[in-house]
């Protein structure tokens, strides 16, 4: 890979909107810019980074030579829970809170007085944390905005205003969730097609023209034009139309994904121990998962933020349990509203000797294991690159935000998922399961995924289109002011 010759060095602050969803590819991100002989600030919150001393241990944030994390406040109140942040207060308030201890972090890595690291050079800050661009025009520098979700919901996010002033959006009332609207076609976005209201991303589905997640997406998307440059975590062949459609919108656009890929291949231990999970891994999952048969396991996991009711847990367990098939079922302790989640003690007793039940575990080993033979997953974006990249078919169950519009593009344009009801029933679960692991459809979503995974691994390799792009990245607007 190409890198940073000698002199000083170019140093960039990294930050992530403060979610482990957003946290994970921006570190992918850092560590590869830190290979490339850049200096990195990480920037976490600080509600963040103590989940992640504890979640992590006491000297996991220490850094390595040239790779330093900062904090900044959130402001929300203070608290030392282990669960996801309410993402509308985020919205509302990190916009409000953020910019000036952000600058004051900048001016504290420039005083040389106090400070030895290189002048901060650049910022690449997540597309929703757009404050950081008058950060970046305070200091002078570039500021470089990196929307984590899939471009096709990125396409499609970028669209909401034009959702509001077609009357599409806000709905009229409550009762439009479930009248048939939601399947309006939406054929007018450019770049995308076969597309229906339900499949854009979950934040159009409000009846309140003041929604603080609408809103906060349409101000965050009305700024990307000042940003230096626009990153993607995706590969060109995968979303090859969107793509086209959003360069168009977007002249200083970058595609440089799978980032999960790209970091696999750089062998640097001390970069490896770094890491950004903010529940701690529960051991014996792999172990377990060596036990099994090749092809055999069934992996369960809804990512960090999706909450269920009771019942569809209920439904998932059963349909589990029916299905006949070893699982790995990964029940985060903050997964069911209102409550921890409570588990049939008959499911516990019945699925003993083929099921394991886990609250977090690090998830691409798991995935990258041999005896994984599908996924039933919530289709969050980072856990849709995992699976392709691991080469892995998915059952869908998408939860909010961008997991609409990716379960549609996995099933329908990608054909490497089957999708599962919202209203999910246990029959369609063991249905599902069985189809995935031994089924028809089963083996042709599987043949594609490794078709996908092979043509994600050629774009990160030398010569590949997210290869030539990271470089261009760093050419064209990283170090274009050294
Ligand atoms: C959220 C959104 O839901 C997602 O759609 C958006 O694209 C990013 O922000 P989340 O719901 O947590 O993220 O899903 P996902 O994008 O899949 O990210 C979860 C991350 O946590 C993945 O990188 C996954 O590997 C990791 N993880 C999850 C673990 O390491 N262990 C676990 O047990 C669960």
């Amino acid at each position: 890979m190409g890198s940073v010759s000698s002199g000083v060095k170019p140093h960039v602050v990294c930050v992530p909107a403060p979610l482990q969803g957003h946290m994970n590819p921006m570190l992918q991100l850092a560590k590869l810019l830190h290979h490339k002989g850049f200096h990195v600030t990480f920037v976490n919150t600080e509600y963040n980074h103590k989940r992640l001393l504890r979640s992590r241990g006491p000297n996991s944030l220490d850094g390595l030579p040239g790779f330093h994390f900062g904090t900044i406040p959130d402001g929300l109140p203070p608290s030392d829970a282990d669960v996801s942040q309410d993402i509308p207060s985020l919205a509302e308030y990190l916009p409000k809170t953020c910019l000036v201890p952000l600058c004051n972090l900048i001016s504290k890595l420039n005083d040389t007085s106090s400070s030895n690291v290189p002048s901060v050079t650049c910022i690449v800050a997540d597309g929703c944390m757009s404050f950081t661009l008058d950060a970046a025009d305070k200091f002078g520098i570039p500021c470089l905005l990196f929307w984590t979700p899939s471009a096709c919901a990125f396409l499609s996010i970028m669209h909401f205003r034009h959702f509001a002033e077609r009357g599409l959006i806000p709905l009229k009332d409550a009762s439009y969730l479930t009248n048939g609207y939601l399947e309006t076609i939406i054929d007018w976005i450019p770049g995308m097609k076969n597309i229906r209201l339900k499949d854009i991303p979950s934040f159009v589905r409000v009846t309140d023209e003041n929604d603080i997640m609408l809103n906060f997406l349409i101000h965050e998307t009305e700024r990307v034009s000042r940003a230096s440059a626009v990153i993607l975590n995706t590969f060109e062949p995968f979303e090859e139309e969107v793509l086209d459609a959003l360069s168009n919108m977007l002249p200083c656009l970058y595609t440089i994904g799978p980032l999960v890929s790209f970091v696999d291949q750089i062998k640097d231990n001390n970069l490896e121990s770094i890491g950004s999970n903010l529940w701690k891994e529960e051991p014996g999952c792999v172990e377990w998962l060596n036990s099994k048969e090749p092809n055999s396991v069934v992996y369960v996991n809804y990512g960090s933020i999706t909450i269920m009711t009771p019942q569809q847990l209920i439904e998932f367990a059963w349909g589990l349990a029916n299905s006949e098939k070893p699982f790995l079922w990964i029940i985060r302790p903050d997964l069911v509203g209102g409550d921890s989640a409570i588990i049939p003690f008959e499911f516990v007793t019945e699925t003993k000797d083929r099921g394991m039940l886990a609250s977090w575990c690090p998830q691409e080993q798991i995935l990258n294991h041999p005896s994984i033979g599908g996924f039933l997953t919530h289709s969050g974006w980072n856990s849709t690159l995992e699976s392709v990249c691991c080469g892995v078919p998915m059952i869908s169950w998408p939860f909010f935000a961008d997991q609409q519009t990716n379960c549609r593009y996995c099933c329908v344009e990608w054909g490497i998922a089957m999708e599962i009801d919202n209203n999910v029933q246990r029959d369609e679960v063991e249905k599902l399961v069985r189809e995935l692991i031994d089924g028809e459809k089963g083996k042709e979503i599987k043949k594609n995924v490794m078709e996908w995974k092979t043509k994600a691994k050629d774009s990160t390799k030398p010569g590949g289109s997210s290869y030539r792009n990271l470089d261009k990245l760093i050419a064209e607007v990283l170090l274009a002011r050294n």
